[in-house]
């Protein structure tokens, strides 16, 4: 169009030089018309009414033939002179006829004939809106990088708007945002133009493209625009940094996974483009022991496991993790990574206390051990049950988590079981549940709670008589079921008496063994049995104790012989049995009579003659020690017959004793004596009769002497007074001269024979009644108890020294017997003496 509008500006100054002609020829005519009307009307569109205005009628212009004369190429009017009006005949377009030109016309001549008038009119022709703004481009192109300053210009291209004036181009208008501003300025040749202002910074990652439409806009009315797309290009610019797409990364793993593991994926972006949003990854501040465990793909992102978790170790890992852009900007984040727990740890027993031993008394419920167990494992897998062998009196309790107490459940008894292993087991509840056991050795001490208990309830014992002292008889055992010390046995007599002596004079006890030992040698015809009471205690404390009775019977042994009663067999005494020779077969002479103080076999005793003068005269009974005679006694018969009969006890070995019985086979006494005067006699010394009769024989000549002494001072004293000497009746010394003569012989000195027949009234008894012990030269002349035995018993002393001895006692006897009585018997005494010597 604008091409156009010069072209059209050309044609109109060619036509110049015409239309001044013109004006030279009209001037000479008058009449000059103005119309305005604007452009673009419609063909046939009036412009005015030129006859009226030309002051002609319609006549004369028919008949002037009046006719539009101009220069013009384009005949825009066409007069109408039928009506004497002018309209448009072509399309006037303002812009092509006149361009920027105001005010816009073009004149012509109304030219009439006949006459000739020249009449010039000129149109103006008024401007419509008709033309709106023109961009010579449809789209502008702006390439922006997104760091551009505020403030930044951006010239805009202007638009063209072929109207004039106030329907030429006004102003422009930017689509509205928020991010630039426009700005417009008027060139100095009028033009208008525009700017572009960046009022807020670019992103490109917000905004990497941006599309704006700069609308031209002019004053008519209505307005007419003219449009422009701005597309605007952000350029990129590192500025942003990569942005992990969560804060915190979570991720699970069993912890017995193999390795390269997947684990989880990081994913960090970063806004910006090309290789400013290449972001790459990296653990960062990791420990050294965990780079060998986890792999972080600098890529992808992808976490792998590489080495070992232990969820026991540790239970989780928490690592920071770290993207780069090339740009070297950088996010961090972190990486949970929960290691999920297998049950792959046993639980672990620690006993924390152990009280070994307890005393079996304990209660129940006393503690024994506290028990702490661990189970490295969480949840169900550390869930912890523990259990104890039910069989065994221990139960187990929980008193805090993690925390078990072992307690008695039942009382001991160390003598039945004396120690306990207690295997304590500790299960979880994982699956397959683990386990482990501890087995604690528990041991019982002791505690004195059983007394002594002796082997037998009682003991009996035997014990041969005339044992050594300190033999060991037997032993007492008793056992006590507690342990050590309280086990240790004392043993102990009872302190009871016997036969009213203490105990402990008869048996002693070790008091460790519990051997039973003689303290005496006992003597079965003394004492039978011993009955004690043992006691053993034990060592405890206190001490428990139990009784046993003892009884110890004394065995018999042979050891006594025969004791022959009967003949008694006394030192000096002669005993004989009469046999009257008128005595018939079996005639009892006599009754050899025994005993033994031993028991049993030991005093069985049996009888048999040894020896005898004449064997086929007499017989000894083998039980009953009776002597008879087995044939008749005749004339020829000694009348002194001497048999030997031994008496045997039954023991093992047997032990005897031999009697001698003297039979006077007479019929007279006197035959008998002179028989039985060469006795031998069987004598023994004794040594304590010899020792009494020293003493006595000290004692009385000390006496003697003394009563010598003062009586013969009071004797002369009395002769002195009166000369008068008492008399008075002596008691009768019997006195018999010796009939028999000593024929041992011992010593060489004469004997004086004292002799008394008397009657006893026990054929046991020996003891004559007459005198002292000492005294005993008596004959005794006894028909026996049976009334048809006779005995005769001669007794002497047996030496020398004895009896002289025993004749100084007497005379001393006498001498005092005079002096107390105070007689005169010196003759008698003096007899003695003399014959005494
Ligand atoms: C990262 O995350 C974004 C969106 O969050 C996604 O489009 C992209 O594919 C992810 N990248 C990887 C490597 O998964
Ligand atoms: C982040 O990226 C990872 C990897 O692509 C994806 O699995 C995860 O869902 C993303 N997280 C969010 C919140 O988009
Ligand atoms: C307990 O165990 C020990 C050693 O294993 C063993 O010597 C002892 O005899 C056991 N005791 C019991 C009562 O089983
Ligand atoms: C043992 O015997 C003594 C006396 O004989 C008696 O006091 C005591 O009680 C007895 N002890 C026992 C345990 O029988």
């Amino acid at each position: 169009s604008v091409k156009i509008y010069r072209w059209r500006q050309s044609r109109v100054l060619s036509v110049w030089p015409f239309l001044l002609f013109l004006c030279c020829l009209a001037h000479t005519v008058s009449g000059q018309i103005r119309y305005t009307i604007p452009e673009e009307l419609k063909k046939g569109s009036l412009i005015g009414n030129v006859a009226q205005d030309l002051g002609l009628d319609v006549q004369r212009l028919r008949s002037g033939r009046a006719r539009i004369v101009t220069r013009q190429s384009v005949q825009y009017t066409e007069l109408k002179t039928d009506k004497g009006i002018l309209v448009v005949n072509e399309r006037i377009d303002r812009e092509q006829l006149c361009g920027d030109v105001t005010p816009c016309s073009f004149s012509f001549e109304v030219i009439l004939e006949n006459p000739m008038e020249l009449h010039r009119v000129t149109v103006e022709i008024l401007d419509i809106n008709d033309n709106a703004p023109v961009f010579r481009k449809d789209e502008i192109k702006f390439e922006i990088s997104e760091s551009a300053t505020l403030g930044s210009r951006f010239l805009l291209p202007s638009a063209e708007d072929a109207d004039v004036g106030s329907n030429g181009l006004q102003k422009y208008i930017l689509t509205t945002n928020d991010i630039f501003g426009l700005k417009q300025h008027s060139s100095p040749d009028g033009r208008k133009y525009a700017e572009m202002i960046l009022q807020k910074p670019l992103d490109r990652e917000s905004e990497p493209r941006m599309s704006l439409k700069l609308i031209a806009v002019d004053g008519g009315t209505p307005h007419r625009s003219g449009t422009v797309n701005i597309d605007i290009t952000v350029l990129d610019a590192n500025d942003n940094p990569p942005i992990f797409n969560q804060t915190l990364y979570r991720a699970t793993v069993s912890e017995n996974a193999l390795k390269s593991t997947y684990i989880t994926t990081v994913n960090a972006s970063d806004a910006d483009s090309g290789s400013n949003g290449l972001v790459t990854y990296r653990f960062s501040n990791m420990r050294e022991q965990l780079a060998e465990v986890f792999d972080l793909d600098e890529i992808t992102g992808v976490i792998t496991l590489t080495g070992q978790v232990d969820y026991e170790k540790d239970k989780k890992h928490e690592i920071m993790i770290e993207a780069t852009d090339q740009g070297g900007l950088t996010d961090s984040s972190k990486v949970l990574i929960e290691i999920v727990d297998v049950n792959d740890n046993a639980p672990v027993i620690n006993v924390m206390s152990f009280s070994s031993p307890v005393p079996e008394d304990s209660a129940p419920g006393t503690t024994v051990a506290i028990i702490n167990v661990i189970d490295a494992d969480s949840e169900q897998n550390g869930q912890i049950m523990c259990s104890t062998d039910s069989s065994l009196p221990f139960k187990i309790k929980s008193t805090l988590t993690n925390y078990y107490a072992l307690v008695t459940d039942s009382a001991f008894d160390r003598e039945v079981v004396p120690e306990y292993n207690i295997t304590v087991r500790a299960t979880d509840s994982g699956s397959p549940p683990l386990s482990s056991t501890t087995i604690l050795r528990l041991r019982i001490s002791d505690v004195n709670d059983n007394a002594p208990v002796f082997e037998k309830s009682s003991y009996v014992s035997h014990l041969p008589e005339n044992n050594s002292p300190g033999i060991s008889i037997f032993s007492v055992k008793a056992r006590d079921h507690d342990w050590n010390q309280n086990a240790r046995i004392s043993y102990f007599l009872e302190e009871t008496q016997i036969n009213g002596s203490p105990t402990s004079s008869y048996v002693s006890i070790n008091s460790e063994t519990g051997a039973i030992h003689a303290v005496r040698s006992f003597d079965y015809e003394q004492i039978k049995q011993l009955q004690l009471v043992v006691k053993a205690q034990d060592g405890g404390s206190p001490p428990l104790s139990s009784n046993v009775s003892v009884k110890i019977m004394i065995q018999d042994q042979n050891d006594n012989p025969p004791q022959v009663l009967y003949p008694v067999q006394t030192g000096g005494s002669l005993v004989a049995e009469m046999v009257p020779r008128s005595a018939d077969v079996g005639y009892l002479v006599t009754k050899v009579v025994a005993v033994d103080v031993d028991s049993g076999q030991n005093a069985w005793l049996s009888y048999k003659l040894q020896k005898a003068t004449d064997r086929a005269l007499f017989e000894v009974g083998l039980q009953n020690g009776e002597i008879r005679t087995i044939r008749q006694v005749t004339d020829k018969d000694a009348v002194k017959q001497r048999l030997t009969v031994i008496v045997e006890d039954n023991g093992q070995p047997s032990r005897s004793a031999t009697v001698i019985v003297n039979v006077a086979v007479a019929d007279s006494f006197p035959e008998v004596l002179s028989e039985f005067t060469d006795f031998p006699h069987d004598k023994e010394y004794n040594d304590n009769l010899t020792f009494y009769l020293v003493l006595a024989l000290a004692v009385v000549s000390f006496l003697f002497i003394t009563c010598l002494v003062v009586i013969i001072s009071v004797k002369i004293y009395r002769w002195r007074q009166s000369r008068v000497l008492y008399h008075s009746s002596l008691p009768v010394i019997p006195y018999y001269p010796p009939r028999y003569s000593d024929t041992l012989g011992t010593g060489t000195l004469p004997h004086v024979y004292n002799y008394e027949v008397c009657r006893t009234t026990d054929s046991r008894r020996s003891d004559c009644k007459f005198g002292g012990a000492g005294s005993q030269n008596v004959l005794i002349m006894d028909p026996s108890s049976t009334g048809t035995m006779q005995r005769i018993i001669i007794n002497m002393p047996s030496t020398g020294n004895q009896k002289w001895h025993f004749y100084c006692l007497s005379f001393y006897m006498c001498v005092l017997y005079d002096a107390f009585t105070s007689s005169c018997s010196y003759c008698s005494s003096l007899t003695f003496i003399f014959t005494a010597f």
